[in-house]
């Protein structure tokens, strides 16, 4: 793969550049224009992760022509910690494809990853083509649906949270902090800063903190279907517990993650959109249960 060619003509090859306001305002414009999400609000909370490591062609006015980041996301994976790294923010803009720079971008993260020793790797992709050729094998994601079950009676109810008020910013930053991954078949360990930026890219997620229990519960609700997204906390709750906290009495319950910690039990169900999840490791993995990260992981 290393002989094929690369035409950067015009370009600049830069990495680690978050530090400089200007290039990483290149990459938000980048990701807008690619895939219309808007990362810059990150920089008001917390700033993007700091194991964050971009890769990045920038043309001469400045504009990013094609990049890609990896950055350090430890899983919990079947009981146990994975030293993994992520890859994240791929993108090549039109008037530069077909020249190799994405194969070249690629190359450089995984060499990156390889001298920092990640024991595997994991992204997101709609083109699982892209990355078959470098080790990546697609692994099914599964969520987990059924009858809810009876809310168990709780303390004082939760209170809402809204990560626009610094206050709450703060309860929810401190949180992440200290949490126990939500499963122990898969599961980010921390992952502070998607966490915080998935709050913004889908506001329907409602935030809720149950305050004797230092947890905040991600969730959405619509009729009597309740929708478990994440479970920040030292110790997860029980699905009943959560429930009752929150004042719900809803009919189903949908659990985007392996519930294994919930003291509940549902059918499995792949979830729907166009996008797999892909893992490399040197060691083939085969998940114990079916499970799927956290939407709040998305990455
Ligand atoms: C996909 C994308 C990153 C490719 O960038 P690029 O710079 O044109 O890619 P390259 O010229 O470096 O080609 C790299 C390899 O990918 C292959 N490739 C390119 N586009 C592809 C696609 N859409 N699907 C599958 N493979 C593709 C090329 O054939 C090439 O294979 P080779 O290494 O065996 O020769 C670019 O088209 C893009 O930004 N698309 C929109 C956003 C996106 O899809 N991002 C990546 C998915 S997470």
């Amino acid at each position: 793969m290393t002989s094929k060619s690369i035409d950067h003509s015009g370009l600049t090859f830069r990495r680690d550049y978050f530090g400089d306001l200007t290039a990483w305002q290149a990459l938000v414009d980048l990701l807008k224009d690619t895939f219309d999400i808007d990362i810059g609000p990150l920089q008001q909370m917390g700033g993007p992760d700091p194991s964050s490591m971009p890769f990045g062609w920038f043309a001469a006015d400045g504009q990013l022509a094609a990049n890609l980041s990896a950055f350090a996301m430890p899983l919990m994976v079947n009981g146990r910690t994975v030293n993994a790294a992520a890859f994240q923010s791929g993108a090549v803009r039109p008037a530069w494809r077909g020249r190799g720079l994405y194969r070249d971008l690629t190359q450089k993260a995984l060499a990156w990853c390889e001298e920092k020793g990640f024991e595997a790797i994991v992204l997101y992709t709609d083109k699982p083509a892209l990355y078959e050729p470098y080790g990546f094998h697609a692994l099914p994601m599964h969520a987990y649906s059924g009858p809810a079950p009876a809310p168990a009676a709780s303390g004082r109810p939760a209170r809402t949270l809204d990560p626009s008020r610094p206050a709450d910013l703060s309860v929810l930053q401190a949180a992440l902090k200290r949490r126990m991954p939500v499963s122990e078949t898969l599961a980010v360990v921390e992952s502070t800063a998607m966490f915080l930026i998935n709050t913004r890219l889908d506001p329907s997620v409602r935030l809720s903190f149950i305050e004797d229990r230092q947890t905040v519960i991600a969730w959405k609700a619509d009729g009597d279907r309740f929708m478990l997204l994440d479970v920040v906390a030292q110790q997860i709750a029980a699905l009943a517990e959560i429930i009752g906290s929150l004042g719900l009495r809803p009919a189903m319950a949908e659990v985007l993650f392996c519930p294994d910690r919930l003291g509940w039990e549902g059918e499995t169900r792949a979830p729907g959109g166009g996008t797999c999840f892909m893992f490399r490791a040197s060691d083939e993995i085969a998940l114990e249960a079916p499970a799927m990260l956290s939407p709040m992981a998305d990455f």
